[in-house]
């Protein structure tokens, strides 16, 4: 696994040291566990478990906001939370918990779906991805997604949200809908800044490299998954599509086949570009798709192993989710309560 590098976070770990901050993160059940979501994401949740006092959740209120099949939605949730465990992320030091299990989440995302306004949610570029991919159920919950995920982050006051680039713009509402009320009410929620790795924080589909790396109903092979066979993880390194030349070279714009493969290969194997660049001058690209898969290969291996076999022991799972929601719910009432004072509600 690659060092963490980034600024925000050497400081704040500094700061650490004192006390110990709070991260919040989230991640939808549907989305599986994707090599994007991994990288950009899951990777410095582990990463940050023992540094920081961290909440995680499984967000399934936000999968509904398109069409899921419910028991394959329970069988996600399951999945995901062995995954999130077998990443690296002990229930023993983190608060891991599924979003619905906290009502705070809905009733917090209430209250903020008045302090947001219609403006701001259209902007948003998730929405207009997704509802452009689900035309015929552009449903309202779809259009207030991001203040169920500013709820989801203000009522943990954390310091620190670890998401992949594409999350940065909802984190960015989140500030501004806390600046809002808190210009109100007051000093009420902590500004959370996002925490987005440098390389890894958006890995695109290896089959189309210029959109985001994420599960859809077609499947293209450009996807990769945790839990998938290390022979289908080859296959789709091995049909990744690259570009005419020859040289491998990091080059975003004009190269967004192979700078993908840079990029995931750099992550799995801490080597940097010009190190990558180096390591293949005069080989071809086909190298260069083989080592990225391996690597992905063993890096996953572990994870996949112990995911299964969490996978099969629904009764641990269970309660790491009731203990979770425990947890989560004691944080997550006292943020809750403060809000319900400060606008006016009574509290019995
Ligand atoms: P989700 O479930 O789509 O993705 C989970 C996390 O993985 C990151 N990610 C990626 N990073 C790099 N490359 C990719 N191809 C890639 N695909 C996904 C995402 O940026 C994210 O960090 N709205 C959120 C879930 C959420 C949330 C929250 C996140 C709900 N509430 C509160 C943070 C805080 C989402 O749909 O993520």
């Amino acid at each position: 696994m690659n060092k963490i590098t980034n600024e925000t976070i050497n400081k704040a770990e500094s700061e650490a040291v004192s006390g110990k901050k709070t991260i919040l993160s989230g991640i939808q059940p549907t989305g599986v566990a994707t090599l994007g979501s991994y990288l950009g994401a899951l990777r410095n949740w582990a990463a940050l478990a023992d540094t920081y006092s961290c909440y995680y959740s499984i967000v399934d209120m936000h999968a509904i906001t398109v069409r899921q099949v419910p028991a394959e939605l329970r069988r996600l949730q399951y999945e995901q939370l062995a995954v999130l465990i077998a990443c690296g992320i002990d229930p023993d030091k983190n608060v891991l918990f599924v979003q619905s299990h906290v009502p705070a989440h809905a009733q917090l995302a209430w209250v903020l779906n008045c302090y947001t306004m219609f403006g701001e949610l259209s902007r948003m570029t998730q929405f207009k991805d997704k509802s452009s991919k689900n035309a015929d159920n552009i449903n309202a919950g779809l259009f207030s997604y991001p203040a169920l995920q500013a709820a989801d982050i203000l009522l943990y006051r954390p310091d620190l949200v670890p998401v992949g680039a594409d999350q940065k713009q909802h984190v960015e509402l989140t500030r501004d809908i806390a600046v809002r009320f808190n210009g109100i009410y007051g000093d009420v929620f902590k500004l959370p800044e996002p925490y987005i790795p440098k390389v890894g924080a958006k890995i695109m589909d290896l089959q189309k490299p210029t959109s985001k790396m994420s599960k859809s109903e077609i499947d293209n092979g450009g996807c990769v998954l945790i839990m998938d066979k290390p022979e289908d993880i080859m296959r789709s390194f091995k049909r990744a599509v690259t570009d005419s030349e020859t040289s491998v070279r990091y080059d975003a714009k004009n190269k967004p086949g192979v700078s993908n493969l840079m990029q995931i290969y750099s992550v799995c194997s801490g080597k940097d570009f010009g190190a990558i660049e180096k390591e293949f001058e005069g080989k071809g690209y086909g190298e260069l798709k083989t080592r990225a898969g391996e690597a992905v290969i063993e890096l996953f291996r572990p994870i996949r192993e112990e995911a299964a076999r969490l996978i099969g022991d629904r009764a641990y799972l269970q309660a790491v989710m009731k203990d979770g929601a425990k947890k989560a719910s004691f944080t997550a009432n006292k943020t809750l309560s403060k809000v319900y004072k400060k606008i006016g509600f009574i509290e019995l």
